[in-house]
């Protein structure tokens, strides 16, 4: 079996050329660092299995181009999969796989990370220190500790995001229309717009869906309460960013930690030091004070690469032999 890896970086390289290396799995792969799109989908003809990141383009025409180069099985190396046009994949005869829950530790622990340097001013802190300025003016955050936690989707990394807390000391509510069972007695299930109300940390873990899409919005911030710590590692589309800057200038918010942002792709993973910036927002943000902003780098542990790329091959293997595919998306 041939994969054409699209958005390809060198640390991809290292954990998937050993595996590719390994008969048990019998596979060639050829490393692009362009990455899909329209423009080149063409370049993966000849080839067996697409492999691509949260930041592909995998909407219908680019699916037809891999279709019509002979691709039959997209390997999402990553857990969601909102940017794949799973109706048009279907209809080309492309079977999608994904990698769920490879390491939702590192992403939960990632969140947690931001919002204790939102909160405690982490950032802010050690660019002062830098410059000898070791005043503590405009650093005071707040105790989690009895505070409460507010987790948005309790599957596996909220799940995980819950037992930090807990770790924490802070009380755990949690909001998510399946109640996750390993949660029982941990967590106290509650009406989304209890949970805005209540919470001191609010940590979105739920997909984008057109359902969960801006569902941080003017409304729903009104609700928050003003020294609220906002979360999110999902995806940029669950947070109105306008509605979000407009708060935020309104002095709502202790902190925010974003790890996600809307309309990343084009920028996300991508080096501008040197040039201009495709989206406005992030600039914006971060001419916050109590704004924590990084590149969907949650995900980015040792652990959970390693976990992503045995994953990724088990799914190109089991597609190849015509095994049951426990990972695919329908
Ligand atoms: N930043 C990163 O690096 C990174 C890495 C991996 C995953 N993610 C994001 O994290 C998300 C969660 O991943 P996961 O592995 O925990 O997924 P999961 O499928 O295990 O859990 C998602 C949970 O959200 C719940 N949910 C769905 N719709 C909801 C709604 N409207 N309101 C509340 N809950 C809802 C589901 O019932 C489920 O329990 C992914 O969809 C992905 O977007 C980000």
């Amino acid at each position: 079996m041939k994969i054409i890896f699209y958005g390809t970086r060198e640390y991809d390289h290292y954990y998937f050329d050993v595996l590719a290396a390994d008969p048990e799995y019998g596979c060639g792969i050829k490393f692009l660092t362009a990455n899909l799109d329209a423009d080149t989908a063409t370049l993966a003809h000849g080839g067996d299995a697409v492999c691509a990141f949260v930041n592909a383009d995998c909407s219908a025409p680019v699916l037809e181009k891999l279709a019509h180069g002979g691709i039959r099985c997209l390997l999402m190396r990553c857990a969601g999969y909102n940017n794949v046009d799973l109706a048009a994949a279907k209809q080309y005869g492309i079977t999608v796989l994904r990698v769920p829950g490879y390491s939702p530790e590192a992403v939960a622990e990632h969140a947690m990370a931001l919002a204790q340097a939102a909160n405690r001013r982490i950032c802010k802190a050690y660019i002062k220190v830098r410059n000898n300025n070791f005043a503590l003016d405009g650093l005071l955050g707040s105790n989690l500790y009895g505070s409460t936690a507010g987790i948005v989707g309790t599957g596996r990394i909220g799940a995980a995001m819950a037992r930090i807390c807990h770790g924490y000391g802070m009380t755990v509510l949690a909001y998510d229309q399946y109640k996750n069972p390993t949660l029982e007695g941990l967590v106290r299930y509650v009406e989304l717009d209890e949970l805005l109300r209540t919470a001191d940390l609010v940590s979105l873990h739920c997909p984008l869906t057109s359902e969960t899409h801006h569902m941080i919005n003017a409304d729903t911030i009104k609700m928050m309460r003003d020294s609220a710590v906002l979360v999110n590692t999902s995806r940029g589309g669950l947070i109105d960013t306008r509605a979000l800057i407009d708060a935020l200038r309104a002095r709502k918010f202790a902190g925010v930690g974003l790890d996600v942002y809307e309309d990343e792709n084009g920028q996300v993973f991508e080096d501008f030091s040197d040039d201009v910036l495709k989206n406005e927002v992030v600039p914006i943000l971060m001419s916050f004070p109590n704004v924590v902003v990084t590149s969907h780098q949650a995900f980015f542990t040792r652990t959970a690469l390693q976990s992503i790329a045995i994953v990724t091959m088990e799914n190109a293997r089991a597609f190849a032999r015509g095994e049951k595919l426990v990972n695919e998306v329908k």
